[in-house]
């Protein structure tokens, strides 16, 4: 491709402002309070994959930690794929107590009431002193759930605003047969900072920090001499949702032989997996919705889902970022490393070992720094900051926030 510029989406051909940014969203106990009312119980949310559940009778307990939400979702005899609230309805103990499982009954631990899969209430012990409770109207307390690409979605409304496939407002449709499910094999790691969420859903919507912030650890993989400022490419929008193409750096070639024969062997590599696209599981390398410009340096595809993840695809696996509010000061980061298969040999182990330790070093990195980020914006130095041209996913998203709080629709 002759001259890559023409394709780095700015601020301005998205028709996004300029406006200075109020730290105060980022700061605020009363921002914090209208984002956990106005967006996140309101917003669909992502809390895991249908394959986590592919079995009748298989569960998994799933923490909201926004919304202070302990939920269950569990796959009924009929194979519907349900979710609850985990407290019971005698005095609201969280009585699915281990993490995943297969059951057909959830017993409370306390004084024993039982629930069937379906989240319905089948027997209270010494029923005569419960005349009063009606145990059909007396189940675990449902929560809207839907499904996009083998992804499950909640939602903590009422009554949702708008179906999931609206509130994807085409993504969904960009994205349609994308091949998640080719990569069941999931790795997971959580961590908690103080920081405010958008600080590290900010630093996953552009590439400017990516020669400084990982100039030991991903800049030479990925940032090319034709892109010194890891520019996105082809940046699209859909509603809240966004998608940009990032390229990486097939100038690379890392002094160490060890170092070439790990990225060779990574499990979730950016490299094309020839074998497996000669078998037709070619992953996400001929998906019309990603890498659209068919640039040959191609690295990844970031999707953000609103409000709060990231997905990555790359040729043999995906990443899958979360970034969750505690507080306006306290987040949750949640990484999943997608691939094809847990490791087979001891070379995959290895290689899926380096795999984890170089996201970790850089996912560390960019924690330090919204840390770092935090402290400087509370200290009150700075009432506002300031995105550039080349940020435009960040204009992008507190455009959205913005409405959202004042109560657009969804
Ligand atoms: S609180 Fe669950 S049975 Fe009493
Ligand atoms: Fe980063």
């Amino acid at each position: 491709m002759a001259d890559i510029s023409k394709h780095m989406t700015k601020a301005c051909d998205m028709s996004l402002g300029n406006a200075f940014v109020p730290v105060e969203y980022y700061t605020s106990p009363d921002y914090f309070r209208r984002e956990q009312d106005m967006i996140f119980r309101r917003a669909w949310l992502m809390v895991g994959r249908m394959d986590e559940v592919p079995e009748p009778g298989d569960y998994i307990v799933r923490e909201v930690p926004t919304l202070k939400a302990n939920v269950v979702i569990a796959r009924g005899k009929d194979g519907q794929v349900r979710a609850f609230h985990n407290a019971c309805s005698h005095r609201g103990v969280a009585l699915v107590c281990q993490p995943r499982g297969n059951t057909m009954t959830f017993r409370c631990p306390y004084h024993a009431w039982l629930y069937r899969i379906d989240g319905s209430l089948s027997a209270i012990p010494g029923e005569q002193d419960f005349p009063h409770v009606d145990k059909a109207a007396n189940g675990l307390a449902g929560i809207h759930l839907d499904t996009w690409g083998g992804f499950i979605f909640l939602n903590f409304a009422q009554e949702p605003e708008v179906s999931l496939s609206q509130f994807l407002a085409g993504l969904d449709v960009m994205l349609d047969g994308a091949p998640f499910e080719q990569f069941p094999f999931c790795i997971r790691v959580t961590d908690e900072i103080d920081c405010n969420w958008k600080n590290l859903v900010n630093a996953f919507n552009e590439g400017y920090h990516v020669a400084v912030l990982h100039n030991k650890t991903l800049r030479p993989a990925v940032v090319p001499k034709d892109n010194p400022h890891l520019h996105y490419l082809d940046v699209k929008q859909f509603g809240p949702h966004s998608t940009g193409t990032v390229q990486r750096n097939f100038d690379y070639n890392p002094d160490a032989p060890a170092l070439t024969w790990v990225y060779a062997q990574m499990l979730p590599t950016s490299a094309p997996d020839l074998d497996a696209i000669k078998q037709g599981r070619a992953g996400f390398h001929d998906h019309p919705g990603i890498n659209r410009l068919k640039i040959e340096n191609f690295g990844t595809e970031t999707i953000t889902v609103f409000p709060n993840i990231s997905i990555q695809p790359l040729a043999n696996g995906y990443l899958f970022y979360q970034f969750w509010p505690i507080s306006e000061r306290r987040m949750r980061t949640e990484v999943r490393i997608y691939s094809r298969h847990a490791p087979r040999t001891l070379r995959e182990e290895y290689a899926m070992a380096s795999t984890l330790a170089a996201t970790r070093d850089v996912v560390v990195e960019d924690m330090a720094m919204s840390r770092l980020q935090q402290i400087g914006m509370e200290s009150g130095g700075k009432t506002h900051q300031q995105f550039g041209q080349n940020e435009p996913l960040l204009r992008m998203f507190t455009r959205d926030y913005e409405a959202y709080l004042a109560g657009a629709a969804m």
